[in-house]
Order: structure tokens, then sequence, then C-alpha cells
């Protein structure tokens, strides 16, 4: 496989079919967990599988920052945790992570001392008010610029009362932020909301022996620290999605994503799979606390679909692969309840409508949604990728339905956030075909 190198600006231009079995990296929403949940835990943790790219790096970096120590031996990255997590010496900079942004956030409301999250420019437009605002009802005290919307975030950690939470939106981030002060806090804490978000923090604190009552949408802890364990991170499937979705809809295509990680709370982009008509199957499924196997996609006539409710939060961060694999259906797709999209590294229902409008689609944008009319052959286009792993990552696919027309990516160092392997995985499948 060619190497690529991951900066600057990178001309797509290859053609399926997608063949092959491949593995993808570990999942990046399970890495961030394990690394800071064992910072908080009692004796030592054992991580194979853990994802080695930069939104990693940065939650790596801040258990450094917190006192933990952590090492690689062989597959496995070991974690020692402190006696008691410390004041950071400078700014923590969550880089382009969300995820380590909110969830530290959490952490650090319970830490004596004073802390600063700050993040690059893609994170410094994100919102934090939904963590600083039920954060500051259990008693931490934060501050944030413009009126407490947007980072650099700063903590005043200190005693913390247990509460009870009901979240305006369904977001896992802000719900594992709440839990893990939880963890810190003196009484219970109760987090409700609106929908089932990815439910790894749930999983994981009860693998870790930490005490957790759920019921229906509302999971409750009791305070404590876990205790150090053992985890194996399953493959990525926000990763897979790139190239399940590319192979449901490029003819004489089929594609095996290994170790998959199959947790229900991520798996709504293979119900939409199976909803718009693609051939799927999985193998060799097991359940060590996230469920995981192999799954292989091929393609199908596929149909326009409606996603929407529940469903969403389930496939949040698939989106934009799916409003490509959208154009490539007959009929109608429409995406709603999804308003969320306009908050992740970058405004991804505006960033993408305007690429694939540039690149022939017919969309229509609803300050929730979209609508796509399909199917349609693509055309070449240059896009910008702001910061945004997945929009390149997503054009990069849509490039593949272009006809052999080139996609030009402005800029692809994002896609090492998340997936530094993707276009050599890309080229593998595709035949080498760069
Ligand atoms: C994540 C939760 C989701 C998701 C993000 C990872 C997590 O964000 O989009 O990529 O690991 O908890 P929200 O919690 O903001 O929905």
């Amino acid at each position: 496989m060619t190497p690529h190198r991951l900066h600057g600006p990178m001309t797509c231009q290859r053609k399926g079919p997608l063949q092959g079995a491949i593995e993808v990296p570990g999942d990046k929403s399970i890495s961030h967990r394990a690394l800071l949940f064992a910072a908080l835990a009692t004796s030592p943790s054992r991580v194979r599988g853990l994802l080695d790219a930069g939104d990693v790096h940065s939650t790596r970096r801040a258990i450094e920052a917190l006192g933990a120590l952590v090492r690689d031996e062989g597959a496995y990255v070991v974690v020692e945790p402190p006696e008691r997590l410390r004041e950071p010496a400078d700014v923590v900079d969550c880089g382009n992570s969300g995820t380590s942004l909110r969830l530290l956030a959490g952490v650090l409301s319970g830490v004596p001392g004073l802390s600063v999250l700050t993040g690059d420019e893609s994170l410094r437009r994100r919102p934090v008010r939904r963590v600083i605002d039920p954060l500051r009802h259990m008693g931490a005290v934060l501050h944030a610029r413009d009126g407490d919307r947007l980072p650099p975030l700063v903590i005043r950690g200190g005693a913390l009362r247990g509460t009870r939470h009901v979240l305006p939106v369904a977001s896992a981030q802000v719900k594992s932020a709440c839990l893990l002060a939880g963890l810190l806090a003196e009484g219970d804490t109760t987090v409700t909301e609106p929908a089932l978000s990815r439910d790894h923090t749930e999983r994981m604190l009860a693998a870790m022996g930490v005490k957790l009552k759920i019921d229906g949408l509302s999971v409750t802890v009791s305070p404590g620290r876990p205790r150090g364990c053992t985890l194996e991170v399953p493959g990525d499937i926000s990763s897979a999605a790139f190239f399940l979705c590319a192979a449901a809809a490029l003819p004489r295509s089929e594609v095996t994503v290994k170790n998959c990680g199959l947790n229900p709370s991520r798996t709504g982009v293979l119900d939409v799979l199976e909803a718009m008509g693609a051939e799927l199957w999985v193998a060799n499924r097991t359940d060590d606390g996230e469920p995981r196997g192999d799954v292989t996609v091929r393609p199908g006539m596929l149909q326009g679909t409606v996603i929407e409710g529940a469903l969403v939060p389930r496939l949040i961060d698939e989106l934009p692969v799916l409003m490509v694999l959208a154009t490539q259906a007959e009929g109608r797709t429409v995406i709603r309840d999804a308003k969320e999209l306009r908050v992740k590294e970058s405004d991804r229902l505006a960033v993408m409508g305007e690429a694939l409008q540039a690149a022939g689609a017919r969309i229509e944008l609803f300050e929730d949604g979209c609508a796509i009319e399909g199917p349609t052959r693509l055309r070449g286009v240059e896009v910008r990728t702001r910061l945004d792993h997945r929009i390149a990552m997503s054009m990069a696919v849509a490039q593949l339905f272009a006809g052999g027309e080139p996609v030009r990516l402005d800029d692809v160092a994002c896609v090492a956030t998340s997936f530094p392997r993707f276009f050599e995985l890309l080229d593998r499948l595709s035949g080498g075909g760069a």
C-alpha cells in the first residue's frame, strides 16, 4: 500500500468496485474512555487495540498532565493512575477532539484546582454551555468565552454534589461528563436523555466495578473510583462505515470489516444500509461487554429511506457518508432530527450539502436535516474539508461515484484525527489506484 502524506491537499481519483477484507482502527469513543477511566482508577489498566490517532493522543496527553503514567507495552497501552488526579501545570490542549474536552470537563470539575481546556480552531467554535450548565448544578465553577458558549473552558474544580440531570439533547459526551463528575461527587447522580446516545461509558464503568443503575433512558451512578481492568477495543464502526456505504452502492463490490464494534447504540448505519436494500451480514459475533463481529456488505438496488427520531443518535457520525450514499439510491432520502450535525467538527449539514450540490447532487437542506433525490452520477469537485475528518473521508467516497473524475480535497491533515490509514485502506480495497 502506498503511504499517503496527511497534510495539505490531496486529489482522489479511484475506481470501484471495492473488494476485500480489512480491519479498521480501534473505536475512538471507546479509546478515549479507556484512557480517561483508567486514569481515575485505583489500579493499573491494560488496553489493547487502542486507536492510535490524533484525537486519542489528545486524551493521552491530558491524562498525563493530570498525573497518569502511560506506556506502550507490545500490543497494549498500560495506564498507571496517580494516587489522586492533580491540577494540570498548563493549559490542556484537546486539539480537534470534542470528546476529550467534554469528558475532561466532567472529571476536572471534581479535581481541586484550576484547569483550562482549549483546542484547535474547529473545537473552539463548538458549544460548551451544554456541559457548563449541568456541571454548575453539581457545584463546579466553570467559565467559557463568548458568554460561556465557546472554549477555552476554565474550570475551578472542587467538592461536587450528586444531581439529577434531564438533558435537552441526546449527547453521549454530555451524559458522560455528568456521570464522570458523579463519580467524584457526594451522593448519586442521575442523567436522563431524550433518546439513547452511545452507552460506552455505562458499559465500561460497570466493567470497572462502578455502581451503576440503568432504567430506560436514565442512568444513575454512585460515587467511587473504578478499578483497573484489561480492555479490548473493537474496530470503529464509524470508520468502517465509509467502506461499507461505498460497497453498498458500487456494483460488484464486497467488503468485509473484521472485528467491527456492534454496540446497538452505534449500529444505526447497518439498519439503514439494510433498509435501503444493501446485502449485509454479520459473522463471528462475540461480546465481552462491547459486542463485535465481522460485517460484510454487498451492493443492492438501493432505495431512498427516512432517517429520523431515535435512529439519529445511533448513526450521528455516519450521516455525512450516508448523505453520499443517498445520492446513489433510487428516490428520496429524508434526514430529520439531526440538528446536532451543525455543531460537529464543522457544520456538517451545510458543508456536505454544499459539496454534494457542487458535485451535482439534488439536495435540499433543512435546519435539522435534508432531502436527497437520487440516483445521480456525481462530478469531480473541489472540497474545503474545514478541519473535519468526516467531510474529507465522505467526499473521498463520493469521488467513487464521480465516473472517474477527480475530487480535490484542500487539506487532508484532519483525517489523522481518527483514521490515519484511511486512504491506504481505500487504495487496497479499490485495487490500488489512487
Ligand atoms: C461521542 C459522542 C457524539 C459523537 C462524537 C463522539 C462520544 O457526540 O458525535 O463523535 O464519544 O461520546 P455528542 O455527544 O455531542 O452527540
